[in-house]
């Protein structure tokens, strides 16, 4: 999980705005510390896979903002981000369907296929949603500091 986290690839994701103020970086740790914050309250999670799943699942790798994109990102990214994943990082099955499948619905046809998935899912909407809309504000520093406290407690 640390490996990804400090890896030189994921730190360059702070230079990428996700949405309003808040970075791609600071948005994939959000992300991973509230699934952890949710799934430590069950057994039945694979908590080191959804952590680095969730931490990867935007590792898209470019600034969406630019126009040629913006269309088509919703759509590609969630490719675009396993295949970054697959070429830095050992990715097992169920970091990948995270990876993949986050953007369902909208990926229609890219249903999830374990509860790790489906909890990145649900947790990425209700993020980007308190993002876009300003309802929670975190930088970088904060956003890694509560993702380190989840770590700690899971035992990841
Ligand atoms: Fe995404
Ligand atoms: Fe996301």
């Amino acid at each position: 999980m640390r490996e990804i986290l400090y890896s030189e690839k994921m730190q360059s994701t702070r230079q990428y705005t996700q949405h309003a103020k808040v970075s791609v970086f600071a948005h994939c740790c959000m992300v991973a510390h509230v699934s952890l914050q949710i799934a430590k309250r069950f057994k039945r999670f694979d908590v080191e896979s959804l952590a680095r799943g969730a931490l990867l699942h935007d590792f898209f790798l470019y600034d969406w903002h630019g126009k040629k994109l913006l269309y088509l990102h919703g759509y590609k990214h969630s490719n675009t981000a396993y295949i970054n994943s697959k070429k830095h990082f050992y990715i097992n099955e169920i970091e990948a369907d995270i990876i993949k499948k986050h953007m369902w619905p909208l990926t229609l046809f890219k249903l999830p296929r374990f509860r790790e998935s489906w909890l990145v899912c649900g947790v990425d909407k209700l993020c980007s949603l308190c993002e876009t809309l300003r309802i929670l504000r975190y930088d970088d520093e904060k956003a890694i500091k509560l993702l380190e406290n989840s770590m700690q407690k899971v035992k990841t």
